[in-house]
């Protein structure tokens, strides 16, 4: 098996947790160079992690011919520049979610990916998770029916992340806790629903601990070497959205990232044959036989990584040709349906039509 060679870009939280030792875990993977603009952040983890080359320069890795295929682990507003410039650079790409947070831009990656003959795949880890793919297997068995209406959350009591960072600033995030954790909810639910097309949406969000904003700990401290924080906190950490679909379906979603609220990650998901609702207690299945209504617990293996199995999954695109399991119109989907929960809110929760965003 030939050894596909990785370039990661960025060096923080998500890189050194996530994607380098799940890289260092996978076998057929191996990092080769990274990039980051803080010198001092970038040389402590090529040292930590043994990586050969390092640049402050990104542009300089995707120089380099021998690497096969680079992980994004940027803030936000780089997505689209470093995935269209690696994609065009004749790599593989891997981008954090959200990997847009406009249809426009996430459309542009596909067209630089389409263009490039190279895999593209979006970093939506909770869909590698154990229930999402229990879920998955029990709905494409066609056991659930028709699922006509899906609402869940990924809801924080105090969980601000790198408080007066990039994440709390508009102009590097795009947007708060909708964008950062609501994201991984809605693509989860929107992708075991099948992927209709979305129509019309509507949404509110809310700043209401910006006085008393505290940071929730991400990225982990020992990750924030020479980071600087200039004190901005201008995103929202409330959001909820209300998504209509051509097919009639419905999907109602919910974020926080600081709230008066009990703490959850949750999904229901409302079926023709049957149901489920999975949270931090549990999966669960709703359904009836013999005229009894009957619920199922179904087992989840909890000991799965699902930043591993999401990189392993990228190898073996990359090995076989195949189509990520982010696929592209899913991606403009979900970065279009985010978009227009943020022009409803602007817009006093008007509903915003998708095709007239
Ligand atoms: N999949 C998940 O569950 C998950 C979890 C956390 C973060 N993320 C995503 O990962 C991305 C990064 O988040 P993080 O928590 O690692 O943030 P972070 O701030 O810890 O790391 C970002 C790194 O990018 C570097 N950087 C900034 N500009 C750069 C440039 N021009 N060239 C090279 N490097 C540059 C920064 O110096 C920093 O080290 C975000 O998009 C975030 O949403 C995903």
């Amino acid at each position: 098996m030939k050894t596909i060679r990785i370039g990661v870009i960025g060096a923080g939280g998500i890189a050194q947790h996530g994607h380098l030792p799940a890289y260092q875990n996978t076998p057929g993977m191996e990092v080769v160079a990274i990039a980051d603009i803080n010198e001092k952040k970038l040389a402590y983890v090529a040292d930590k992690f043994g990586i050969p080359r390092k640049f402050t320069d990104y542009h300089e890795l995707l120089q380099q011919d021998d690497i096969d295929a680079v992980s994004v682990c940027t803030p936000n507003y780089l997505h689209r520049e470093m995935s269209i410039n690696a994609l065009q650079a004749g790599k593989h790409v891997i981008c954090e979610k959200p990997v847009a947070v406009k249809g426009e831009d996430a459309q542009a990656i596909i067209a630089a990916a389409e263009a490039s003959g190279k895999i593209f795949m979006g970093a939506f880890c909770q869909r590698f998770g154990s229930a999402s793919q229990v879920l998955k297997r029990f709905i494409e068995d066609g056991k659930f029916g028709d699922i006509y209406y899906a609402k869940g959350g990924y809801i924080r009591r105090r969980g601000i992340p790198g408080l007066g960072g990039w994440f709390t600033t508009k102009a590097k995030s795009y947007g708060g806790c909708m964008l950062d954790i609501g994201v991984h909810a809605l693509d989860r639910m929107y992708w075991l629903m099948g992927a209709p097309e979305p129509v019309a949406v509507s949404g509110t969000t809310f700043q209401a601990f910006k006085d008393n904003a505290i940071d929730g700990g991400w990225p982990p401290v020992d990750t924030r070497i020479g980071d600087v924080y200039p004190g901005i906190n201008d995103v929202e950490d409330m959001a909820s959205g209300y998504v209509k679909f051509a097919n009639g379906a419905t999907l109602l979603i919910e974020s926080s990232w600081a709230g008066n609220c009990e703490p959850n990650s949750y999904m229901q998901l409302f079926g023709t044959e049957a149901g489920a609702l999975e949270d931090s207690r549990g999966l669960k299945v709703f359904g009836e036989a013999a005229g009894n209504l009957l619920d199922i617990e179904p087992q989840v293996d909890p000991r799965i990584n699902i930043v591993q199995a999401e990189l392993a999954h990228f190898a073996e695109c990359i090995r076989s040709g195949k189509q990520p399991l982010t696929k592209p119109q899913e991606i403009i989907n979900v970065a279009k349906i985010i978009e227009a929960v943020y022009k409803s809110a602007e817009n006093g929760g008007k509903q915003i039509l998708i095709k007239d965003l």
